[in-house]
C-alpha cells in the first residue's frame, strides 16, 4: 500500500469536478483542495497589482506570494476570474510557484482530493484513485451560466459557452500541464447526469481504486 489515499478529480470548464470532489470529501472525511480557486487568485490578485497576465516573471511573484488566507474572496468566482485564471496558467513559471502548496496538500497523511487540470499527470501522478470528468460544451455552459446567474452576473449563455470554448482551447493545447486525461484516469462524462447520479458513479470507481490500494 502506498502512503496516502489520493484522489485526483481532473477536467474541464463547469465538468461537475468541483461538486463531485467536494461530496467524496463528505464520504470518505478527506480535505479537499479546489486547485483552480490558486489560478483564479493569482489571476485576480496580479490584475490588481497592476501585472500584466502575459507576463511570466509578474504573475509568478503573484503566485509565489500567494497564502491560503487569501483565498477566500468572492471575487475569484466570476467569469471574469476564469478567464484571468487561464491565462496565468499557461506559464510553468506560475504552476512551478503553486507546485509545492498543492504537493504538500496532496502528500497529507490522512489522504486528500484535489480537484483541477494537472493533478492525475502532474501534481499526484502516483494518486491511487483518478477520475477525469467532462460533459458536453453545451451542458458544461448551461450550468456555468446558471452558477454565474445566481451569482448575479448578468451574462447570456453563449457568451459563457464561447468561453468555455476559448478556456477548453487554451487549457488542452498550452505545452505547461495540458489539460488531459491521465492514462489511468477513469473517465466519468456526466453529461446526462444529476449531481447525486455522477457522485453514485464517481463513489464507486474510488472503490474499486480503492480496493486495488488497499490489496497492493
Ligand atoms: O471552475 P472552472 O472549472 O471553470 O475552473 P477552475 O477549476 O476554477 O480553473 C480555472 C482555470 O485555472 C482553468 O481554466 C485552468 O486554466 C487553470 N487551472 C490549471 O491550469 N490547473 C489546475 N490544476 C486548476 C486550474
Amino acid at each position: 500500500m502506498t502512503s496516502s489515499f489520493v484522489i485526483a478529480v481532473d477536467g474541464p470548464a463547469a465538468s461537475g469536478k468541483g461538486t463531485i470532489a467536494t461530496r467524496l470529501g463528505a464520504i470518505y472525511g478527506l480535505p479537499v483542495l479546489d486547485t483552480g480557486l490558486l489560478y483564479r487568485a493569482v489571476g485576480v490578485l496580479s490584475l490588481r497589482a497592476g501585472r500584466d497576465l502575459d507576463d511570466a516573471a509578474a504573475t509568478a511573484k503573484t503566485a509565489a506570494g500567494l497564502s491560503a488566507d487569501l483565498l477566500e474572496d468572492p471575487a475569484f468566482r466570476t467569469r471574469a476570474a476564469g478567464e484571468a485564471a487561464s491565462r496565468v496558467a499557461v506559464h510553468p513559471e506560475v504552476r512551478a510557484a503553486l507546485l509545492a502548496f498543492q504537493r504538500d496538500f496532496a502528500g497529507q497523511a490522512g489522504g486528500a482530493i484535489l480537484d483541477g487540470r494537472d493533478i492525475g499527470t502532474v501534481i499526484a501522478p502516483d494518486a491511487p484513485a483518478k477520475l477525469y470528468v467532462t460533459a458536453s460544451p453545451e451542458v458544461r455552459a448551461e450550468r456555468r451560466w446558471k452558477q454565474l446567474t445566481a451569482q448575479g452576473e448578468g451574462v447570456s449563455i453563449e457568451e459563457v459557452l464561447a468561453d468555455i470554448r476559448i478556456r477548453d482551447a487554451r487549457d488542452s493545447g498550452r505545452d505547461a500541464a495540458p489539460l488531459k486525461p491521465a492514462p489511468d484516469a477513469v473517465l466519468l462524462d456526466t453529461s446526462e447526469m444529476t449531481i447525486d447520479h455522477a457522485t453514485d458513479a464517481a463513489r464507486r470507481i474510488v472503490e474499486a481504486a480503492r480496493a486495488r490500494w488497499t490489496a497492493s
